[in-house]
C-alpha cells in the first residue's frame, strides 16, 4: 500500500492474514454454536461494518441482521463521555438468538448499554463477538462470549476501526504515528 494514509502509520499490529484466519476460527465456532438457533445478528456502527461483513459471509446459517449506533470517541483517543446509542432495533428479537457484534470491547460500556437496551425486548440468548479485546481498560464487569484477538493499551485503528473517523478502510489493524493523533 502507498499513499497518505501509509504515511500516517506507526507499526502493523495485526496484519490482514492474521485477521483472515482468526474470522473462519469465529465463523466456525458460530457456526456450531447457532446451528438450528433463530439468528439475530446486530451490529454496533460504525466500527463493526468490516468486521461484520467478512463474518457474515462465512455463516452457513440463515440469520436476520440490524444494527445500532453507538458514539463516544469524537477526536481523541479515550472515550469522552458515556456511550450514546443513536438508535434502538428494528427487527423484533422477542423469543430470537441475539449476537452483538463490536470492532473492540475496551471499557466495556458500549456493549454493556447495548445488552441492556436489546434485554429489554426479551431475547431467548444474547451473546457478544468482537475482534479486539483490551480488557486492561475495563470499567464494568463484562467478558465477551467471543473474540479475535487481545490487545494491549495502545490505540488502534484499521478494519474498520477509526481515529476521528478516518483509517477504517485499512486493511490490518495498526498504530498511528504519534503526531496524527494531534493533527486532525
Ligand atoms: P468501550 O465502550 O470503552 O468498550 O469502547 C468501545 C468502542 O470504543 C468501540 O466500539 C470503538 O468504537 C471505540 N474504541 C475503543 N478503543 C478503540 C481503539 O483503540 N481504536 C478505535 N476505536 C476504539
Ligand atoms: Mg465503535
Amino acid at each position: 500500500m502507498s499513499g497518505e494514509m501509509q504515511e500516517d502509520i506507526d507499526k502493523i499490529i495485526i496484519t490482514a492474514e492474521e485477521i483472515g484466519k482468526k474470522v473462519e476460527d469465529i465463523s466456525q465456532k458460530l457456526s456450531t454454536d447457532y446451528k438450528g438457533k433463530d439468528l439475530t445478528v446486530v451490529a454496533i456502527l460504525n466500527g463493526s461494518l468490516v468486521f461484520l461483513s467478512d463474518l457474515i459471509r462465512q455463516l452457513p446459517l440463515s440469520m436476520r441482521l440490524d444494527t445500532i449506533g453507538a458514539d463516544t470517541y469524537g477526536a481523541q483517543t479515550f472515550p469522552r463521555t458515556d456511550p450514546r446509542l443513536l438508535n434502538s432495533l428494528k427487527v423484533d428479537v422477542q423469543g430470537r438468538d441475539v449476537l452483538i457484534i463490536d470492532d473492540i470491547i475496551d471499557t466495556g460500556k458500549t456493549l454493556q448499554k447495548v445488552l441492556e437496551d436489546i434485554n429489554k425486548y426479551k431475547p431467548r440468548s444474547i451473546k457478544t463477538c468482537v475482534l479486539l479485546n483490551r480488557s486492561d481498560r475495563r470499567q464494568v464487569e463484562l467478558e465477551p462470549d467471543y473474540f479475535g484477538f487481545k490487545i494491549g493499551n495502545e490505540f488502534v485503528v484499521g478494519y474498520g476501526l477509526d481515529f476521528n473517523n478516518q483509517y477504517r478502510n485499512l486493511p490490518f489493524i495498526a498504530a498511528l504515528k504519534a503526531e496524527c493523533y494531534g493533527k486532525r
